[in-house]
């Protein structure tokens, strides 16, 4: 655990250091859980977008995207139903002083449970080697079967307080399970009370004429008031998809591990409209293609899982989550949520206006349902950064830092370097660096020794360094230094963008998804 702790404290440092994320209002001492993005950061982000955005309106012929507005009408967040149970539960500690989800504190705990049995488990597979049938001993192990049976006890209970919004027993699940503030140590604990995580403001010139305006907790309302615009003038036929990517708010109470939780971040929502009685069939289709998008990135796929929702919010009839290991644990990445017609009907109801769909083949009108797919851009930013970071030990004795980022999201995807600055090797290296920039973000470097350079290009996870050298004027060849193995290799300059671009092209990756 302490390890996992300074390997994270490491990426939060180097994501600093390298002009990946910035604390928001930094030199004012920071402004809690907000962040900016510093100049590789922006283009990780670009291209985790990029990637996303061409995957849904590319590869479907039936979505297509909007830019909705921040600033919605305040009765969208009533009908959404924002505004009376966007609440979490919070529970404050008297002797620390300190806030914390109720709801969190007791998942912990529960958390401890599969800890103890997979601590169990390692323990039998060393003793027993080979030999050893982890199926069998999950199934028949007193040890195991009695962690198993307090887990789900407490699982089974604390679904049913969420889900009956019995707030007095989730503070007595506390009280029962001994569970202690992390900072006093102690079980001093308040009531459990909701805390609603919208922020508001004013909009309007005159106090008297001003009205409260919320900035917006999910982009998705701004899909759904659009349906009809969208579907009129798109001419779109059911099924169809609108997608969005943009800003939202929370004001959370625990906001914590660096950009896992944010009060500000952004969202890629996709809402895919669907005949009723069809939305199941639809919402395993984007469970398998939303994985498949994930997996492709190749950060290993044991990293990824699936976790069903045991509390289902009223409206939905199904969700999971996509949850993707983390240096803290597995954490939600993304939601796919079958939603129904809760939204649309209930816009229908609070605007008074008709909001349907005339099925041509059906002959006859209806409220479309919704699934859902919403991935937080910043936590898959973390995803990829985490799981790309290696404090390597080399051959040499030496050790490196490099980000093993997926090529085709690389800020950088080639560094030009001109082994020393004289002898016209410069001009050479600005020559080949013009040729490749209209398709490769590229970088030029001539500072320092060609293995400092390479250092620095491994931090900020640049795929491809090309050397431009003596030889280089005479034969046209240069090196190119693959970032991963380290391996060099003499090719043609006419050659560069081939090698490239089979490692970089995003239009690869999105073939290996079609
Ligand atoms: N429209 C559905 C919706 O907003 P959600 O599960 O509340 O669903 C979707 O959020 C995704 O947004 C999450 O899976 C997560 O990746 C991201 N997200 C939610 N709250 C966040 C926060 N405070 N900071 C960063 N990302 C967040």
């Amino acid at each position: 655990m302490a390890q996992q702790e300074d390997q994270f404290k490491k990426i939060v440092s180097h994501a600093k250091e390298y002009g990946f994320v910035f604390q928001s209002s930094e030199i004012y001492d920071g402004l809690a859980a907000v962040y900016d993005y510093g100049q590789m950061g922006v283009e990780l982000k670009n291209n985790i977008k990029r990637y996303w955005w061409e995957s849904m309106t590319l590869l479907h012929e039936n979505i297509v995207g909007i830019d909705s507005a921040i600033f919605m009408h305040p009765t969208i967040w009533k009908a959404s139903g924002h505004v009376d149970a966007f609440n979490d539960p919070l529970i404050d500690n008297r002797d620390s002083k300190k806030r914390y989800r109720a709801d969190v504190l007791i998942e912990d705990e529960i958390a401890k449970f599969d800890d103890k049995i997979n601590k169990e488990v390692a323990k039998a597979a060393k003793k027993f080697g080979d030999s050893f049938d982890e199926k069998l001993y999950r199934e028949t192990n007193p040890r195991v079967l009695e962690h198993k049976e307090k887990r789900e006890a407490l699982h089974e209970r604390f679904a049913k307080a969420l889900n009956d919004n019995n707030l007095e027993d989730l503070r007595q699940i506390i009280l029962d399970y001994g569970i202690v503030c992390p900072i006093s140590g102690t079980k001093n604990w308040t009531d459990v009370r909701q805390f609603n995580l919208m922020f508001k403001t004013e909009m309007g010139s005159t106090s008297e004429g001003a009205m409260t305006v919320y900035l917006r907790p999910e982009t998705a309302q701004g899909i759904f008031v659009n349906f009809l615009n969208v579907q009129k003038t798109g001419r779109m036929r059911i099924p169809f998809g609108i997608a969005q990517i943009g800003k939202a708010f929370r004001n959370e109470i625990v906001a914590r591990q660096f950009i896992f939780r944010m009060r500000e971040f952004e969202q890629m929502e996709m809402q895919f409209f669907v005949r009723p009685g069809d939305e199941l069939n639809w919402f395993k289709q984007w469970k398998e293609t939303r994985m498949k998008w994930h997996k492709a990135l190749g950060l290993g796929d044991q990293k990824y899982r699936f976790h069903d929702h045991d509390k289902l919010a009223h409206y939905a009839n199904a969700a999971t989550d996509i949850e993707f290991e983390m240096p803290f644990g597995f954490k939600e990445v993304e939601g796919i949520h079958s939603r129904t017609n809760f939204d649309l009907s209930s816009h229908e109801k609070f605007s008074g206006k008709k909001i349907q769909y005339f099925d041509p083949e059906l002959n006859q009108s209806y409220t479309p349902y919704v699934i859902e797919t919403s991935i937080g851009l910043d936590r898959m930013f973390l995803s990829i950064l985490a799981s790309s970071f290696e404090e390597q030990a080399l051959e040499s004795g030496d050790t490196r830092t490099v980000l093993h980022l997926p090529a085709p999201l690389a800020p950088v995807k080639v560094a030009v370097m001109p082994l020393v600055r004289k002898d016209g090797l410069p001009e050479k290296a600005r020559e080949i660096m013009n040729s490749l920039k209209f398709d490769y973000a590229c970088h030029y470097d001539e500072k320092d020794s060609i293995g400092k350079r390479y250092r620095r290009q491994d931090a900020i996870g640049t795929p491809f360094c090309v050397t431009i050298d003596h030889q280089s004027l005479e034969d046209n060849t240069v090196t190119i230094r693959h970032r991963d193995s380290m391996q060099q290799e003499r090719v043609a300059i006419d050659d560069l963008a081939k090698i490239i671009d089979s490692e970089v092209s995003l239009n690869k990756l999105l073939k290996s998804l079609a």
